[in-house]
């Protein structure tokens, strides 16, 4: 396993560019399957849950042209082209879907076309529990049977195919993202309309609808909680590139803002990101945009343009709640508590979508953050220093979390299991080094050798 050595208070400073975002890519990965014909996406990045899903498609018959990146880091133009070659196989095995919970977005293409899915059930995973029941219920009002054997879920589409319906996706804690993919893919190729009440607003539902579309399939309402789709007979091929990664755009923006840095950041998903830097801009971090788009362009296409981050006085303690777009994402609310405990006063974070986020909390506090943490809620009261330590990653973003709180740190911070920091952070490490941080990475092993504390 590898960690992270950072020796803290360098800014973060310089140009960096925005990957494509992984969880548009995961479910435009899976749309694979809803056709014969060719799939071109670009800006595919490149990240261990990518590969897992590239892997997993490849089992179920989907011929896969991934071209090598070769060294350097280069942000856009992975054009990874897909076609399935073999559609027999129906089943989404254990040892992939355990090592990434975005397996289930097989679940729905593959039913649509394939007659049936069976997939084995994800778990829970370091951030709380993860039920797929709305998935399921909307699959169910699509006609389907749902079983579940021996810790895999089998849906089978009756004969004659699935059929439009009415389905509500609110579920405790408001729609489901992965969920709105599954059915909305699902139903392009259902018998008549399907109607999703409380589907997903989010942006990479937008995008997956656009490439869906292009696909020919007959879909309205993106960006809103009601999506009608009109189900048609077959879908074709289509080329389509990847919006940017919003929580990679805000997560290096923070770590300019932590580190009294200036980041000019390029492929900056302007409309995916105007709510929460508006929360942010209240706590001090300044973001000026280039030129871009109006924001009522038709068409629907992310809007992207250069931003340009700072910070020029002490941050400000701000009261933030995670909730659906286009409130404040939950996968940025790791590194907004990280940053807020340099913060010139006490911040409330509270977390709407998975209350149990909190890993993060507790290898913060061993780094000097003063926080308490009531049920979904957190009480920041802001140091002036944080200092470096050794702390333990998590889940992917209370990972990021901790980098960022360890680029600020006072002294050297080790950052334990930056596997899962590497699931959805493209060659962090590597891209922080040019921007001015101190950062290394080694294997864990290496740690005692290097007399490291641990
Ligand atoms: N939920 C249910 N029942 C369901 C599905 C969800 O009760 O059938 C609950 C969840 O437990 C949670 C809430 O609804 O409390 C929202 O979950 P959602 O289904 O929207 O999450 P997801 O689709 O599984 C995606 C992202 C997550 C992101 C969430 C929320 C991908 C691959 N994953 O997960 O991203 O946090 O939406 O925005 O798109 C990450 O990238 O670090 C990550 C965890």
């Amino acid at each position: 396993m590898d960690a992270f050595v950072i020796e803290g208070g360098r800014p973060v400073s310089g140009r960096f560019e925005v990957h494509g975002s992984k969880n548009a890519a995961l479910p435009m990965l899976a749309a694979a399957l809803l056709t014969d014909g060719p799939l071109e996406l670009s800006d595919v990045p490149k990240l261990q849950d990518i590969q897992n899903m590239l892997r997993l498609l490849a089992e179920l018959g989907v011929e896969i042209d991934e071209p090598d990146d070769g060294p350097g880091l280069r942000a856009g133009g992975r054009t990874i082209r897909t076609r399935v070659t073999d559609a027999s196989q129906s089943h989404a095995r254990y040892d992939i879907v355990r090592t990434m919970r975005a397996g289930v977005c097989v679940l729905g293409p593959m039913l649509a076309r394939r007659g049936e899915a069976r997939i084995s059930m994800p778990g829970g995973c370091a951030i709380g529990p993860r039920p797929i029941d709305l998935h399921l219920k909307g699959l169910a009002a699509l006609g389907a049977s749902v079983s579940l054997s021996n810790g895999d879920v089998i849906a089978k589409a009756p004969a004659g195919g699935l059929r439009g319906a009415t389905v509500f996706l609110g579920g405790p804690f408001g729609s489901t993202v992965l969920g709105t993919a599954n059915i909305m893919s699902a139903a392009t190729l259902a018998r008549g309309r399907t109607v999703i009440e409380s589907a997903a607003c989010e942006p990479e539902i937008v995008d997956l609808g656009r490439l869906l579309i292009s696909m020919g399939a007959r879909i309205s309402g993106l960006g809103t909680p009601r999506i009608v789709v009109d189900g048609v007979a077959e879908l074709g091929g289509a080329t389509r590139r990847i919006m940017p990664d919003r929580i990679e755009a805000g997560t290096y923006a923070m770590a300019a803002a932590m580190t009294g840095g200036e980041l000019t950041i390029a492929n900056w998903p302007v409309d995916a990101l105007l709510g929460p830097f508006e929360m942010l801009r209240a706590a001090g971090l300044e973001v000026e945009l280039g030129e871009h788009e109006p924001l009522d362009t038709p068409g629907g296409d992310p809007i992207r343009t250069t931003a340009f981050v700072r910070r020029t006085e002490r941050l400000r303690p701000i009261e933030l709640t995670t909730q659906p777009f286009p409130g404040f994402p939950t996968d940025l609310q790791a590194q907004a508590l990280a940053m807020l405990t340099l913060a010139d006063g006490n911040s409330i974070i509270t977390e709407k979508i998975f209350p149990e986020r909190f890993l993060h909390v507790a290898e913060l506090m061993r780094m000097g953050a003063r926080i308490i943490r009531h049920g979904p809620t957190a009480v920041v009261s802001g140091v002036p220093k944080l200092v470096g330590a050794p702390v333990m990653a998590s889940d992917l973003r209370a990972s990021a979390g901790l980098v960022l709180a360890g680029l600020a740190a006072r002294g050297q911070t080790v950052v334990r299991r930056v596997y899962h920091l590497d699931r959805g952070y493209q060659r962090m490490d590597e891209y922080l080094t040019g921007l001015g941080a101190k950062i290394e990475r080694v294997k864990e092993e290496a740690l005692e050798e290097l007399a490291v504390p641990v």
